[in-house]
């Protein structure tokens, strides 16, 4: 099997470097590979030359615009690496009979109500980022390619910068912190997401009926703050050597942090039909985030 990474180098694509290599040969690239292959995927025109030229069984798509606020002032580009980008490789996937991997978002639902959304619930994105990535979504539905669209949530990583980094950098600077409460979701790891990616792409290529949407997130729901607070206190029991400052967390509402861009206030994600479907388990989220934590503390 060959497959085409897209943006090796965010948060999930570096974990589907490791993920998707027992699968066959990955030809993994990013914004800066412009060699022989190029991996801008801006450039809608080198990116189909690129898939013509790489004829791929498989294109996973982990490179997107994903700066949530920024996106409110680039509408084009985020229009056009979240939309007209993932519709190039829809159409470039249906004319070699490739396989699509893509994925997408909480933030194209509107977060109203407290229940976890299934895939067949109705949309209301609230911003630019959630729109563009709706946008991916139907285009690639359109097209008519064989694919596997994953919505996901709070996506973390031990490589980079992530929330549970910065509440246990502020811990060390700060005595008192203020983290939102009444944003619900699921802290999801990027390992996670290419663990899952690594066998939905297996179970597909051997059974007709395993394409289309999916939600995959960890198991669990929380809100920023208990997310927070269950970090810094796991943090404190790993490491009691390190100069903790930290002496309370106040539970504030969103209002509290206005951002360009809305944020959905309910994010939970219904998984089961992915479950289901491909007779996997979700670990709860705090399995992978203190796993995080050991790697990075
Ligand atoms: N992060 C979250 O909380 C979250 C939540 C829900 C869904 N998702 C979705 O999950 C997927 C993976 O997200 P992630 O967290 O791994 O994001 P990430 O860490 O921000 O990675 C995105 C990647 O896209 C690359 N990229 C940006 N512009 C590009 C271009 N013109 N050409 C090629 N690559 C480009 C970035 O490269 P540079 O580093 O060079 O900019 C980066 O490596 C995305 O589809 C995202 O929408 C993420």
């Amino acid at each position: 099997m060959k497959l085409l990474l897209l943006g090796k180098n965010g948060q999930v694509g570096w974990e589907l470097q490791r993920s998707l290599a027992p699968l066959g040969e990955v030809i993994a690239l990013d914004r800066l590979s412009v060699n022989v292959l190029s991996g801008d995927i801006s450039d809608l025109q080198t990116l189909a030359q690129t898939i013509r030229s790489v004829r791929p069984d498989v294109i996973v798509n982990a490179a997107a615009h994903t700066a949530v606020d920024k996106a409110e002032s680039e509408q084009d580009l985020a229009l056009r690496l979240n939309a007209e980008a993932p519709e190039v490789m829809a159409l470039e996937a249906k004319n070699l009979g490739a396989l699509l991997v893509h994925y997408s978002t909480d933030y194209v639902f509107d977060g109203s109500g407290s229940t976890a959304r299934k895939e067949s619930d109705a949309t209301g994105p609230l911003s630019v980022y959630g729109r563009t990535k709706l946008d991916g979504e139907q285009r690639i539905a359109a097209s008519d390619c064989r694919h596997l669209i994953f919505r996901t949530s709070w996506v973390y990583a031990a490589r980079g910068g992530n929330f549970a980094k910065t509440m246990l950098r502020l811990a060390q600077e700060r005595e008192q912190l203020s983290v939102i409460n009444d944003q619900w979701g699921a802290p999801t790891g990027a390992d996670l997401i290419a663990d899952i990616t690594a066998h939905a792409v297996r179970y597909v290529a051997s059974h007709e009926d395993g394409c289309g949407l999916y939600h995959l997130v960890a198991g669990g729901e929380t809100t920023w703050h208990a997310y927070a607070s269950h970090v810094i206190e796991q943090a404190k029991n790993l490491r009691p050597d390190l100069a903790w400052k930290v002496q309370s967390i106040a539970a504030v509402p969103t209002t509290a942090f206005p951002t360009p861009a809305a944020r959905p206030l309910n994010s939970r994600l219904s998984t089961q039909k992915l479950q289901t479907a491909m007779q996997l388990c979700l670990p709860d989220w705090q399995q992978g985030v203190d796993r995080m934590l050991r790697e990075i503390l």
